[in-house]
């Protein structure tokens, strides 16, 4: 075996460099090996902070919300001087999934009922209807760009139907996503001049940009609403009330804004790499084809392999041991869910794709306090997608390799070149 290219005192987590150089995996295994618990160093100015690898200990610290806080931000990359920190646009404690209990649960329960799994079947006939409206749009072509044609459509109708989003406006809130989401990656940031692109500064910049529009957007929706009533899940924030007292438009901002953004990038990314590695396994792929009652452990199996969220951080709020490493109080824990996903002692292979994989507990959606609000519908739009897909375009193959995003966040695909007979 070849020593790697990097050293423990040396690799960090926070650039988004090792990711697009597709070395993540291969460090997370070396993480899990050489030290589960890795105290990743300062960098522009970003706080240092542990990156944790192990399955049992993501359970651990997902599981204990009060020890530890996401109200702190879910991110990485925390700044230094705090004095960076926008107020206008920087999300801490303010939406669901940086709130700490005990209002986390209760601003919860206000949207919970439009995503139980009786809320999520009774859907299924309609996301069927609009999947097959999207193949349709491909149907007289040969080859298409799976990401933009497809995989990003479906999450994107979803969820802006749900949210009452006219159809209009559908593209707006898949760039404005992109801004937000992918705001480290160059092709996302055409609205900072070409000198800036690449740089952290042009990152925030694309970052902020994506942040207000879409504040801007669902203020003038929030307005409309209290004028005129709705039936959308917008409306219901609207008109909600928490410990008696109505959402502030900015919580509704918030609100609104975390659904969108949630609801619609990770699915796509799951459903393009989902196409991917099926096809970089033929042999899985054939088996699912030939018996698509396989399906519901594929789509896991692709979840877990995939692992579209890359990371979600914790603060902790008092000193704690983990793994024998002492974790001070006010310190940042970073959980990688591709790495737990591939922890050795929890699933045998974890390096082998294998859709008929059982028990597959793995964590893609999280654990605990936060589990994905939207996860129902993830899965039931990934078994929907494939089962279309494969219907209507058996010999779709993927012709090149993914374009990836530029990522420590999102294991984003920007571009997946297809043929589609
Ligand atoms: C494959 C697709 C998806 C993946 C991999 C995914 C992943 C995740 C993860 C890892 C978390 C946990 C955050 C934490 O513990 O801090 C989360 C939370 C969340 N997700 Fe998803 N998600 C997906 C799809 C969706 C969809 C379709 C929606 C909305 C329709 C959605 C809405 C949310 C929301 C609102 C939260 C915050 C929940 C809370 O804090 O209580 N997600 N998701």
């Amino acid at each position: 075996m070849t020593a790697p290219a990097w050293t423990l005192e040396d690799l960090n987590l926070n650039a988004p460099d090792h990711f697009e150089r597709g070395e993540a995996h291969e460090i997370l295994r070396y993480l899990r090996q050489h030290q589960p618990v890795h105290w990743n160093k300062e960098w522009q100015g970003r706080v240092g902070f542990w990156n944790i690898t192990k399955y049992d200990d993501v359970m651990f610290i997902s599981r204990n919300p009060e020890l530890f806080i996401s109200s702190k931000n879910i991110s990485s990359a925390y700044p230094i001087d705090e004095s960076e920190i926008d107020p206008e646009t920087d999300g801490q404690g303010k939406h669901l999934i940086t709130m700490d209990p005990p209002r986390h649960v209760r601003m919860r329960r206000l949207v919970n009922k439009g995503f139980t799994p009786r809320a999520v079947n009774a859907l299924e006939p309609h996301i069927r209807d609009i999947t097959n409206h999207i193949l349709d749009d491909i149907e007289h072509k040969e080859r298409t760009d799976f990401v933009l044609d497809v995989a990003s459509q479906l999450p994107l109708a979803v969820i802006c139907e749900m949210m009452g989003v006219p159809r209009k406006d559908w593209p707006l809130m898949f760039q404005l996503t992109n801004k937000v989401l992918g705001s480290s990656d160059p092709e996302y940031q055409d609205d900072i001049p070409a000198e800036m692109r690449g740089t952290l500064e042009g990152a925030r910049m694309t970052n902020k940009n994506g942040r207000l529009q879409m504040f801007e957007y669902f203020q003038q929706a929030i307005e409309e609403r209290r004028a005129n009533g709705g039936e959308d899940l917008l409306s219901t924030i609207v008109e909600s009330e928490v410990d008696g007292q109505e959402l502030t438009d900015e919580e509704i901002r918030w609100f609104a804004f975390l659904l969108i953004v949630a609801g619609n990038e990770t699915t796509r990314n799951a459903i393009s790499g989902g196409l991917h590695v099926l096809s970089e396994h033929p042999e899985q792929r054939k088996k699912l084809q030939d018996d698509m009652s396989l399906l519901p452990s594929a789509v896991e199996e692709i979840l877990r392999w995939v692992s579209p969220v890359m990371h979600m951080a914790r603060v902790a709020t008092d000193d704690v041991e983990i793994r024998g490493t002492r974790i001070k109080k006010g310190e940042r824990v970073v959980m990688w869910y591709p790495s737990v996903n591939r922890d050795e002692e929890v699933f045998p292979d974890p390096y082998t794709f294998d859709i008929t994989r059982e028990p597959n507990d793995h964590l893609a959606f999280g654990i605990g306090e936060h589990f994905c609000l939207g996860a129902g519908f993830a899965r039931l739009e990934l078994k929907v997608m494939f089962e279309e897909l494969f219907r209507r375009f058996p010999d779709v193959q993927v012709e090149g390799e993914p374009d990836r995003l530029r990522s420590n966040f999102i294991g984003g695909v920007k571009h997946l070149p297809v043929k589609l007979r």
